[in-house]
């Protein structure tokens, strides 16, 4: 299956990194990168701003799951299609800290599929939980729940919370045993991303584990430089 080496800026740049894509193209040729896919998912200002004349993927990092309304502050799955996005994270957990429900997700992830998008479904597992030994338990439930019901043109996400933004990573067995379980659940045709803490220095080992498809990447996505390493790991 091919790789999808995903960059998630969350709320970080300015106008100016439109040019990033350049940067990034400087750095990986097209050649080199014919095998995977990458994307970059920047603020909403920023989707139509990128300069990419280069087959990077741009996606955006939330949506709204109406069609359209009176909802202050949201943006359509429509409008992102129109801004150029082709995916949209869904049901990231700084989102479902701020009280995103799982049926939330699935809402979503059903309305980026409506509008001719591909949904990345994020799950993943707290310390506490991973620590009381019920993470798979976790990750299935918030599966159970989150996942649209037509699942044949999705991506999913495992981030275990620990590891995001801490430099903690998970262990290559602990990521082994997860994507494992996920692929048993989902079957084989899903692309299934590891994000929490991918550098250039761990990217290798990770994607090359079995069942992982590609990484979810926000720290070192941030860098060009970093983030071209990584995707060429997954060479
Ligand atoms: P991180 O973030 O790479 O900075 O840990 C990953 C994510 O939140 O998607």
């Amino acid at each position: 299956m091919r790789h999808l080496i995903a960059a998630n800026w969350k709320m970080h740049g300015d106008l100016s990194w439109a040019d990033k894509p350049d940067e990034f193209e400087a750095l990986l040729s097209k050649t080199d990168r014919a095998d995977i896919d990458i994307l970059i998912c920047p603020p909403f200002p920023l989707l139509t701003a990128l300069k990419n004349d280069h087959k990077i993927h741009i996606g955006a990092q939330n949506c709204h799951a109406a069609v359209k309304g009176a909802h202050t502050g949201e943006v359509s799955v429509g409008l992102l299609k129109s801004a150029g996005a082709s995916y949209v994270i869904v049901g990231h957990s700084e989102r479902r800290s701020d009280g995103e429900s799982d049926a939330d997700v699935k809402a979503k992830a059903e309305a980026v599929l409506a509008g001719g998008l591909t949904p990345i479904i994020c799950v993943g597992e707290s310390l506490d939980v991973r620590e009381s030994g019920k993470a798979v338990s976790h990750v299935e439930a918030q599966l159970e729940a989150s996942l649209p019901e037509d699942t044949s043109n999705i991506v999913i996400a495992y981030e275990p919370i620990w590891a995001i933004g801490t430099g903690k990573v998970a262990s290559i067995d602990d990521i082994e045993q997860m994507h494992g379980f996920i692929r048993k659940m989902v079957g084989p045709y899903i692309q299934l991303l590891y994000g929490g803490s991918v550098k250039p220095g761990n990217a290798k080992a990770i994607l090359g584990t079995d069942n992982v498809n590609g990484a979810l990447i926000g720290g070192a996505s941030l860098e060009m430089d970093s983030l071209s390493q990584i995707a060429r790991a997954a060479l």
